[in-house]
């Protein structure tokens, strides 16, 4: 599917990858299988055996391989093959090899590069919450859409009166200018009338904040496929820090959001599907600029992407 080039994407919470088993996920347009190798980290490659292409995920894992449950070939986290049983006393050829994406777990997330470019050795780069507890407060939204259109939705400033009338929206005037700041992969906007007020801010791909009071609200965005996407959402809150307190802290706060997200979701998922362009025929006005500015970002850096 089109995604960003040379970008570390959220793939999934490391806690959904189990101990000793794989697992199979659907991300950016793939069908992966991930699991943990020798030293605990989460490998990430394709679903697809290179023997005779059985899908891996339904195998085992022994000693970090994971073996696939056709004929038992093993596979470390490289992607290297270590054993072929019908023939342990051969050389195994280099095509035998298993295509892996570069995966990284940091802040709370296992991560993949994009490439072509090698990973590098930093992690992904991610907001700085000051210390703030997210502890109980993640929450997994599937949407029905393309991610980009999500990502637009939440770049969106003019919607709030409508359609968060009841919640987030209620006090936003709906005549409004719209301030955009684009930095490198940040993109960055706010109120004209209301500098100091609130403000969204981006950060591509696929991550997102926005100030409300003392507390932080943060959007991950996590392609599936060209018609399917979910968010990750999270609370960083700075009063409660007491471990079982925080966390009720935090599942209130998944739940007002959940309340505030499902409010977008059927007007997202009424929009056409597929990744939003800069030349479709919607007519842009200018409170929609953070949006013309991501398109812009994004018309850069994007490239149909697949693994090898
Ligand atoms: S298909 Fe996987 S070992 Fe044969
Ligand atoms: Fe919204």
């Amino acid at each position: 599917m089109e995604l960003v080039q040379n970008a570390w994407y959220v793939l999934l919470d490391p806690d959904e990858v189990p101990a000793r088993a794989p697992v199979a996920v659907r991300r950016l347009g793939l069908d992966l299988v991930c699991w943990r190798d020798g030293a605990g980290r989460v490998a990430v490659a394709v679903d697809r055996c290179p023997h005779r292409w059985a899908k891996l995920s339904p195998g085992r894992v022994i000693d970090g391989c994971i073996e696939c449950p056709f004929h038992g070939f093993r596979f470390d986290g490289g992607g290297a093959c270590t054993a072929i049983p019908a023939h342990p006393d051969r050389k195994i050829s280099g095509a035998m090899h298993l295509p892996v994406l570069p995966s990284r777990v940091a802040h709370g997330f296992v991560w993949v590069w994009t490439g072509p470019d090698p990973a590098p050795d930093a992690d992904p780069p991610f907001f700085d919450f000051g210390g703030f507890s997210c502890a109980g407060s993640q929450l997994v939204v599937p949407v029905s859409a393309h991610y980009t259109r999500a990502v637009e939705n939440q770049l969106d400033w003019p919607h709030l009166p409508f359609v968060h009338r009841t919640t987030i929206g209620r006090t936003v005037p709906p005549a409004m200018d719209v301030e955009t700041r684009v930095d490198g992969d940040r993109i960055d906007s706010w109120l004209v009338s209301d500098p100091d007020g609130a403000r969204i801010e981006f950060h591509g791909p696929c991550t997102w904040r926005l100030r409300t009071g003392p507390v932080w609200q943060f959007l991950a965005f996590v392609p599936i496929d060209d018609q399917r996407m979910q968010y990750y959402a999270r609370t960083y809150q700075p009063f409660v820090r007491v471990p079982g307190v925080d966390w009720l802290v935090g599942r209130a706060s998944a739940f007002g959001n959940r309340f505030v997200l499902d409010q977008d979701t059927p007007l997202v998922e009424s929009q056409p599907p597929g990744p939003t362009n800069a030349r479709t025929g919607e007519v842009l006005v200018p409170s929609d600029g953070p949006i013309i500015a991501y398109r812009k970002w994004r018309d850069a850096r994007k490239a149909e992407l697949a693994p090898a």
